[in-house]
C-alpha cells in the first residue's frame, strides 16, 4: 500500500483508506491491482522482452480498459528502471526536476518501488511511496517529480492519453512547451 509523507512536517498517513481518501483530494486516482497474478518471471525479471511486455500488460488488460473508459486513456506501456538501464542517472536527473504535464500521469507499479512528490491544491509538497500493486495519477497540470527508492528499480505500466500529452513541461505557469 502507498503511503504519504509531507516534506514540511514530515507527517505521514499510512492508513490504506486515509491514504486513498487524501489522494482522492487532491484529485489523484489511487487503485490496489492484484499483482500476485503475475508468474514469478514476469515480476522480477527486468530485462524484458517486447511479447513479455505484452503479457504484462495483458494480464491487466480488464483493469486497464475499465479505467481508460472511465477516464479517455487511449494507449498503454511498460518503463523498466534498474541499474541494467542505459543511463539510468541521466533518466534519474531528468525525472527528479519539478514538471508538469497536459494530462494526467498514470503509473502502475508491477514491482519496486518509486516516489511520486506533488504539489498539493493547499501548495504543500508530499511524496507518495509506491509499491507494487499500487497504482497513481498525478493529475494534468500537477507539478510533480519522481525518484527511485534504495532498491533502485522500478516497473510500471503507464497509461496515456495521447503522446502529445507527456510531454513534460519544467516552467510553471506554462500550458505548454516553447
Ligand atoms: C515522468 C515522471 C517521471 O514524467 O514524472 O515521466
Ligand atoms: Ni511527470
Amino acid at each position: 500500500m502507498a503511503y504519504i509523507t509531507f516534506l514540511d512536517t514530515k507527517k505521514q498517513i499510512v492508513k490504506g483508506n486515509e491514504v486513498k481518501d487524501f489522494l482522492n483530494s487532491q484529485d489523484v486516482i489511487y487503485e490496489k491491482w492484484g499483482v500476485e497474478r503475475l508468474e514469478g518471471n514476469l515480476k522480477e525479471n527486468y530485462s524484458l522482452s517486447d511479447a513479455e511486455k505484452q503479457q504484462i500488460i495483458d494480464s491487466f488488460r480488464t483493469e486497464i480498459d475499465e479505467l481508460s473508459a472511465r477516464r479517455g486513456y487511449e494507449t498503454e506501456d511498460i518503463i523498466v528502471l534498474s541499474d541494467a538501464t542505459p543511463n539510468l542517472d541521466a533518466l534519474l536527473d531528468k525525472f527528479k526536476e519539478e514538471h508538469h504535464h497536459t494530462d494526467d500521469e498514470v503509473r502502475f507499479c508491477v514491482d519496486g518501488h518509486g516516489i511520486f512528490t506533488l504539489k498539493g491544491n493547499d501548495g504543500r509538497y508530499f511524496d507518495v511511496v509506491m509499491e507494487p500493486g499500487d497504482l497513481i495519477s498525478v493529475p494534468a497540470y500537477t507539478r510533480h517529480w519522481f525518484t527511485l527508492c534504495e532498491d533502485r528499480k522500478i516497473k510500471c505500466i503507464r497509461i496515456f492519453v495521447t503522446p502529445a500529452g507527456w510531454e513534460a513541461i519544467y516552467e510553471e505557469n506554462t500550458a505548454s512547451a516553447n
